[in-house]
């Protein structure tokens, strides 16, 4: 009989359902395992919360959003208690034994495939699938949830054309994606953006409003501008690569106080996106003589069911890593490998975001129909 723990760790995305699904359906058919969902993430690990997942719980989830087993942003070894952040990796490694798990299993993005690093570190038999909306997961070829926020987006963008075109508008619309332009640029090129600003391109204010000017000119009195959450100008580039050097270079030296300082501008940065697209909205306003609007995409993005693509990747991650659970593997990433998946060993996906190569396909496709990449 073997005993398998399941958590989804990290912002939640479509999906995870169909993976915990591909992963209980899976283990449960080979008739000896027992499965147990820890909720909450990392946390419920810690406070040995959890849900016994079975062919009652396990049915009918496919299609939902979310995650039944819940889900959050805690780092094991930095767990806020009181006022203080307290190392709780031992208690993770005690609950793991005294549920006589033979494996972890843990879902999550970036931030999940490093906490899970640190456990198997610890001795733990821990095991990854890669989730997020971002696709910025290092060592696959994508990230389950990305492709439903593609749809989301783009659909949004369709609707966007109607209104802007209508009241001869600039519309400025934000879209998630952390430091990673994936979603803007996937969802841009499909709605046919007009302008797609990412973070892997600072951009040129100047560009951008030369772009909408020549529309302009042309007869075309509206311009969708799809702009990552974490695009930045060109000024704001040169800033921001600098507090993330000061950063290394801090840890490197040890010096933990200017490493704290660089982290903390770093963070005033990521509470400044929303108000770096409004000022972005506001310029080209003035810049062009249009009317801007802007829109927010948020957390809708990450709502609701899974596409079919989705749920197919999640599907065969799931069962995927159910099979090389049976071979002995751990420490790895269950990653996509074209049709297939390969088993990626954790420290050569931790630490490492993949951003969008400025050679890739995508963007040169949206360099070639004319859309303006702001540089
Ligand atoms: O990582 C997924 C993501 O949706 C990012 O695109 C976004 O920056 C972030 O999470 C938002 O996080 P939260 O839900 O914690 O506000």
């Amino acid at each position: 009989m073997k005993r398998l723990g399941i958590l989804t760790a990290g912002g939640d995305s479509p999906g995870l359902n169909a993976a915990i699904r591909g992963i209980g359906k899976s283990a449960l058919a080979l008739g000896d395992m027992q499965l147990i969902g820890f909720r909450d993430g990392f946390k419920g690990l810690i406070e040995n919360r959890f849900m016994r997942l079975d062919y009652e719980t396990l049915s009918s989830i496919l299609t939902r959003g979310g995650t039944i087993l819940g889900t959050s942003r805690d780092k094991p070894h930095k767990m806020p208690v009181g006022n203080e952040l307290l190392d709780m990796t031992d208690v993770i490694c005690e609950n793991y034994r005294s549920h006589k798990l033979d494996a972890l299993i843990c879902i999550g993005g970036g931030g999940t495939q490093k906490n899970a690093y640190r456990l198997a570190q610890k001795g733990l038999n821990v095991i990854t699938l890669p989730k997020t909306i971002d696709n910025d997961v290092a060592m696959t070829d994508i990230t389950f949830g990305f492709h439903t926020a593609m749809e989301i987006a783009t659909e949004v963008i369709d609707r966007l054309h109607s209104t802007a075109h209508s009241h001869h508008r600039i519309i400025v619309v934000e879209i998630m994606g952390h430091n990673a332009g994936w979603l803007a640029l996937g969802s841009g090129v499909a709605g046919g953006a007009d302008v797609i600003l990412i973070p892997e391109i600072p951009y040129d204010l100047k560009s951008v409003a030369n772009a909408i000017r020549l529309r302009k000119q042309r007869g075309t009195h509206f311009s969708i501008v799809a702009v990552a959450e974490g695009a930045l100008s060109l000024d704001d580039h040169v800033i921001f690569t600098g507090l993330r050097k000061k950063k290394a270079l801090a840890k490197e030296a040890g010096d933990s106080k200017a490493q704290k300082k660089a982290s903390e501008g770093l963070k005033e940065f990521a509470r400044q996106r929303h108000t770096n697209s409004l000022r972005l909205s506001e310029e080209l306003e003035r810049m062009t003589g249009l009317e801007s609007r802007l829109t927010v995409l948020g957390h809708y993005q990450r709502g609701g069911t899974p596409s079919a693509a989705d749920r197919i990747l999640a599907t065969r991650l799931g069962s995927a890593c159910v099979d090389y659970i049976m071979q002995g593997e751990t420490g790895v990433m269950v990653a996509v490998d074209g049709e297939g998946t390969k088993a990626v060993p954790l420290e050569e996906v931790v630490g490492i975001k993949k951003l969008v190569p400025l050679d890739h396909p995508w963007v040169r496709a949206a360099r070639t129909v004319g859309t303006c990449l702001g540089d």
